[in-house]
């Protein structure tokens, strides 16, 4: 049994993911959550845990973060099975309004294909960007928790304390 039920595993290059990450584990408790970063750590870490969190940022116009881009083979390696997974995303809509959030929407999909129980979905209101790889097929909800640290910062505690208290209502915590 691993020391905490969550892992929050996330993938940061200018640190706005990563301080996202620390304030989820604050909100849900130190005690809880395990963070575990790519750029020091494999992906496959996050194996024991029965729930998991990943945060991921998109770059260079709708791509991978570097360290998710580089872990990503090893999402092949985890048996996400029925195992409940939240998404975060960091993202700029004003800045690259076409490619919105993409890399989430990207790690999604993968991992509805490995078998993982997607959770925290959240709705699109309150944002202005042209397309997002990472929206429901009718288009009302985002595959995980939508920030804009560059646009939205004001917005984004609000935000993470009602994604948490809603995963805490999802996982039964
Ligand atoms: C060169 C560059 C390219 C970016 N491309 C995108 C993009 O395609 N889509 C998006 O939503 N955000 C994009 N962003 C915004 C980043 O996702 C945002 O700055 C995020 O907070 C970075 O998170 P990190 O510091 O955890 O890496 C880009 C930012 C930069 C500087």
């Amino acid at each position: 049994m691993s020391a905490t039920p969550i892992a929050l595993v996330y993938g940061s290059s200018t640190c706005y993911t990563e301080m996202t990450a620390e304030k989820i584990r604050d909100y849900l408790g130190a005690d809880r959550v395990t963070l575990i970063n790519l750029a020091d750590s494999p992906l496959a870490d996050v194996q024991p845990y029965p729930y998991i969190i990943m945060g991921i940022p998109t770059w260079d116009y709708g791509e991978l973060q570097e360290d998710w881009e580089e872990r990503w083979p090893e999402l092949d390696t985890v048996d996400f099975t029925g195992k409940p997974v939240a998404l975060f995303g960091q993202g700029d809509q004003v800045g690259y309004p076409e490619w919105f959030l993409d890399a989430m929407g990207y790690l999604h999909d993968k991992l509805v294909v490995r078998g993982a129980l997607p959770t925290g979905y959240w709705p699109n209101q309150g944002y202005e960007f042209e397309a997002s790889k990472a929206l429901t097929s009718d288009g009302q909800l985002f595959y995980g928790l939508a920030l804009d640290d560059e646009n939205q910062f004001e917005e984004s505690e609000a935000r993470i304390q009602t994604w948490c208290d809603q995963l805490r209502s999802e996982w039964q915590l």
